[in-house]
């Protein structure tokens, strides 16, 4: 069958640390050093999968540099890897609406890979579905309820496939973990934690605090997770918010005053199946976290359900590396996979942040071929926009519960989500 299947054409959006590795002061100093996105799509395309690449970023000066690192750290280290891509805007110009031309020039069925911003992301995913083009966002998918709402139903009425790039979905652990979870009876208390050092408060100075918030960046991972385990079982009627500030809009970090450094949501949960079983979530996330903490990002939970209860710790994986210099660290191969096969190539194929982008290209390319609908996906599990409709509701009600100090509920009204 996979002979009938064309190879897709990918337009990246963004051009920062999760597609290239490349911040604006140079190479990320993060686990990413040289990035997820762009890697894994140069090997899809290594492989066949894939076609021709595109980049937009905002900037087009900021590309001799990204080509120069993609070379030095990817062609020049893998066998066979081509880093070669079509660049917009191209030359010296600045323009944060060049996705708009770049997205123009691709024709229906085409894909757009989104990993911009959290505040850009619903123009650039709507603009691309209203032409057809399938569409990975990266999480939070949008900050805003309504903006979710919209794209469910863009995607379902363009016919395409509307992913939302939860790669944690696919961390062999936190999967089986969900089948797990399946057989604990009903849901009692969650709690998760997940960080990332001081540092980060650098790499995003350009957004952070002002375009979104360490809850948006990262509870959404685990909020994901969790309304996953919870799907068709239970739902969040309820969220209340609390923060704790000062020393991100202190020295050195001296971020906007409205930043904050570690955000608290606690979620009311309603089972589904027995009016009397409620439930509590408690999702917190810092980006205030110590350095040299031997990891990058601190990412655990703890579920308790009638029957059992489940602990996981992603960060500390029974895999630890001392050096002279840096000391201790605990690495994550699960997730991407750097070090080259025998024969020299790249040999991440199995790591999660791969088979997340990986699972997006061949539903794309499985829908363009009239083997599957972009519908099947959802009845799949998989975090299709229209299954991911209550992470973003959490998201947003703690957002607003944060900025008007009030517990806001959830509820289903007209076939839709709303917030009250
Ligand atoms: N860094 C990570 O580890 C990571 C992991 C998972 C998901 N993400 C998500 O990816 C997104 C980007 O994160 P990042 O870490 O790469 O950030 P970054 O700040 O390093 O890069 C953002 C990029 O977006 C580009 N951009 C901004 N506005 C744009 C526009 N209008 N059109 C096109 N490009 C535009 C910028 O030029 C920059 O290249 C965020 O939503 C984040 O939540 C990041």
């Amino acid at each position: 069958m996979s002979s009938e299947m064309k190879k897709l054409n990918v337009l990246m959006c963004g051009t920062g640390e999760y597609t290239t590795g490349w911040t604006g002061s140079g190479a990320s100093k993060s686990d990413k050093k040289i990035g997820v996105v762009g890697l894994t799509l140069f090997d899809l395309r290594r492989l066949g999968k894939v076609e021709k690449l595109g980049m937009v970023g905002t900037n087009g000066s900021k590309f001799p540099a990204i080509r120069k690192h993609l070379d030095e750290n990817i062609a020049q280290v893998y066998t066979d890897m081509d880093t070669t891509f079509d660049a917009f805007p191209e030359g010296a110009v600045v323009d944060p609406e060049a996705y708009k031309a770049a997205i123009d020039k691709m024709s229906a069925g085409d894909a757009v890979v989104i990993f911009t911003p959290d505040s850009t992301h619903y123009p650039i995913a709507l603009y691309a579905i209203e032409r057809g083009i399938h569409v990975l966002v990266t999480k939070p998918a949008v900050q805003l309820l309504a903006h979710h709402n919209d794209l469910v139903a863009a995607a379902k009425k363009h016919n395409v496939v509307c992913f939302v790039e939860h790669h944690k979905r696919f961390d062999p652990v936190y999967s089986d973990a969900r089948a797990r979870a399946a057989s604990l009876g009903e849901f009692n208390f969650f709690s998760a934690w997940m960080s990332q050092p001081k540092s980060q408060l650098e790499t995003f100075r350009a957004w952070a605090g002002r375009d979104s918030d360490i809850s948006y960046y990262l509870s959404s991972h685990h909020i994901d997770i969790h309304c996953w385990i919870m799907q068709d079982k239970a739902i969040p009627t309820r969220v209340t918010a609390s923060a704790a500030t000062g020393i991100a809009t202190s020295e050195p970090y001296n971020c906007v005053p409205q930043t904050e450094d570690t955000i608290t949501l606690l979620v009311d949960w309603q089972s589904l199946s027995s009016s009397k079983h409620k439930g509590t979530a408690v999702y917190t996330a810092s980006w205030t976290a110590p350095m040299k903490s031997g990891v990058h990002s601190a990412q655990h939970w703890y579920y308790m359900a009638e029957k059992g209860e489940i602990n996981v710790d992603q960060a500390h994986r029974g895999y630890d590396i001392v050096n002279d210099e840096s000391g201790k660290a605990w690495y994550n191969p699960f997730y991407m996979k750097y070090s080259p096969s025998e024969s020299g190539h790249f040999d991440g194929q199995r790591g999660y942040g791969y088979v997340s982008i990986e699972k997006f290209v061949d539903a794309a390319r499985s829908v363009n071929a009239g083997l599957t609908t972009p519908a099947d996906f959802d009845s799949h599990g998989l975090p299709t926009i229209a299954n991911t409709v209550l992470t973003t509701a959490i998201l947003h009600a703690g957002r607003i519960s944060l900025d008007e100090k009030r517990p806001v509920n959830i509820k289903r009204s007209n076939d839709e989500w709303i917030l009250e």
